[in-house]
């Protein structure tokens, strides 16, 4: 790359990038996906969002704009995981861009009390649909020579805190997910990569911490405050992006203010 390289970029090189490409995020209802699904819409993408709540999903849909898609279902059925790909795919006529997002955490239940079931529904809403989703696009992203993103967590690598094995154990899986399909989807010319959130403050941190555990852990962070949906924006984008990312696959941003603790 030289300077005259660098020149040759347009000053809308983001626009240019995902003007009428065909974007699904799912878990895009409210907080990250939804600031992530918004950030595409407004370059101009083809966008289709997500959620359970196909009356409230229809209103966020508005609100980012015309020709925003709303497609509701329920990730923890497998069945649904491959409804409303196929769905997107139909209505978008095809598929750029896949951003694997829809988790959360279940609730914070120590080992002795896990039973089956809860183990059951953590794997198949935080892992599993994320492999169903992927499958469900791989002939649209061969055809597109597109590019997944998964969510991950830095709760993936700490371990996150006690009453999470299974969430942060999910959100470890979408990283080496992302590594290793990352290899298998190459020759395809699909690159695969991982976003890692830190503590963003989005409605998970309604359910599942308190003001107190929030208030400690932005002391902690290097950069002195809890993450928001919209500073997870910019690392999806440019993992998007084949112009900025273009040689980039296997990889996982951390977007967490210097943060590498609970
Ligand atoms: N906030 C954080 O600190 C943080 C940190 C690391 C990673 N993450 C991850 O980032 C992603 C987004 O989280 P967020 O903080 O933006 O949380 P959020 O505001 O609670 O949003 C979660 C999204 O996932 C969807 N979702 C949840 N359960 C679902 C299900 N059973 N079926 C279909 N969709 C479902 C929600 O849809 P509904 O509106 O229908 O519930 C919503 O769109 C999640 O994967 C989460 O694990 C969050």
């Amino acid at each position: 790359m030289t300077a005259t390289d660098f020149a040759d970029w347009p000053a809308d090189l983001l626009a240019q990038e995902f003007r009428g490409k065909r974007v699904l995020v799912t878990g895009s209802s409210r907080g990250i996906g939804a600031a992530v699904a918004a950030a595409f819409a407004q370059l101009g993408a083809r966008v289709a969002i997500h959620g359970r709540d196909v009356t409230a999903l229809e209103a966020v849909a508005a609100g980012m704009g015309a020709g925003v898609v709303p497609l509701a279902g329920d990730f923890a059925d497998k069945a649904e995981v491959r409804r409303v790909v196929e769905s997107a795919v139909d209505r978008l006529g095809g598929l750029d861009v896949l951003i694997n997002n829809a988790g959360t955490m279940l609730g914070r239940v120590a080992l002795a009390d896990i039973d089956d079931e809860f183990l059951q529904q953590q794997f198949d809403l935080n892992a599993a649909s994320a492999v169903i989703a992927s499958r469900t696009a791989l002939p649209a992203l061969i055809a597109s020579k597109g590019a997944i993103v998964n969510t991950g967590s830095i709760s993936g690598r700490t371990g996150g805190s006690a009453g999470s094995s299974l969430y942060s154990a999910a959100k470890a899986f979408q990283a080496s997910l992302a590594r290793s399909l990352a290899t298998e989807l190459a020759p395809h010319g699909i690159r695969v990569n991982a976003v890692s959130p830190g503590t963003i403050d989005t409605d998970f941190h309604q359910r599942y911490s308190t003001p107190d555990k929030l208030t400690q852990t932005a002391a902690r962070i290097p950069l002195k405050r809890l993450g928001t949906a919209q500073d997870c924006v910019g690392a999806y984008l440019f993992l998007a992006s084949g112009r900025l990312a273009g040689y980039i696959t296997g990889q996982v941003i951390e977007v967490n203010g210097g943060q590498f603790y609970n």
